[in-house]
């Protein structure tokens, strides 16, 4: 638990530059997990820091996003190909062939297809290293929603009221937030060898306090991260304050 979002979103920053450049020296790749929404933004911010000022390089870095809205145009304002770019990829030498973010325009009939060659394709770099979350006030990881199987993959799921409705500033009304999202699935995020959740403001004060000390449930995914041993909340006071 850190006094506020900025210093624990630096030391998050730090700890992926760390593994990025003790992997570089060993000339590995790093694979990263990485989420959009506004919890990780100034980790991000801190990355393009480190780059600019002190060298870090992600010339040797692939990543995954955890979700993108169905159906969604990549250059659309809301994509999380484009928050991406904005906040990150645009900042950085990262090589955007190395970039993977589920594709929302997919055709539907193409989507199973497309879902089990992301998984495929993140074997195939020997799986993630540390996987960055969010977590939505649902509960969800990713957007797997309460009734997400915990051994779920990624695949096109449908998104909860809830959390079209938070989402609705960002599309100008709920009515025009997708109902669907394609999403790595619980299972895809435990396959990581670390995973840092991020939780900021009393907003997600409840849904922490859920998560962290309620039963494990699919009605609340989040929950299914007690059983990983390679999972760690990293929140801030504000977002402590219901835990006892
Ligand atoms: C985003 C994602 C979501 C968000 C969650 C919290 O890629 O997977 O699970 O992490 O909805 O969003 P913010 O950070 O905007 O509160």
């Amino acid at each position: 638990i850190y006094p506020d979002d900025s210093e624990a979103s630096i030391a998050i920053a730090h700890r992926v530059a760390k593994l990025i450049k003790d992997k570089q020296q060993n000339n590995q790749t790093t694979v990263l997990g990485l989420a959009t929404g506004v919890s990780p933004i100034k980790v991000y911010k801190e990355l393009i820091r480190l780059h600019k000022e002190e060298g870090l390089s992600f010339s040797n870095v692939v990543t995954f996003n955890l979700d993108e809205y169905y159906p969604i145009q990549p250059d659309a304002e809301q994509s999380y190909v484009r928050f991406m770019k904005q906040n990150l990829f645009d900042h950085v030498d990262i090589d955007m062939a190395n970039v993977n973010i589920p594709d929302g325009t997919l055709a539907q009939e193409d989507i199973a297809d497309f879902c089990l060659a992301y998984e495929q394709k993140i074997n195939s770099y020997g799986g993630i290293d540390l996987q960055i979350l969010g977590i939505g006030r649902t509960g969800h990881i990713g957007f797997n929603e309460p009734g997400s199987a915990p051994n779920s993959g990624t695949r096109l799921v449908t998104l909860n009221d809830l959390t079209r409705r938070d989402a609705s500033k960002d599309f100008g009304g709920k009515d025009n937030v997708p109902k669907k999202a394609i999403t790595m699935g619980i299972g895809t995020i435990f396959k990581a060898r670390e995973i840092i959740l991020m939780a900021w403001n009393e907003k997600k004060a409840s849904i922490i306090k859920k998560a962290v000390e309620g039963g494990i449930s699919t009605d609340v995914p989040a929950t299914y991260l007690q059983m990983s041993a390679n999972t760690e909340f990293v929140i801030d006071e504000d977002a402590a304050v219901e835990l006892t």
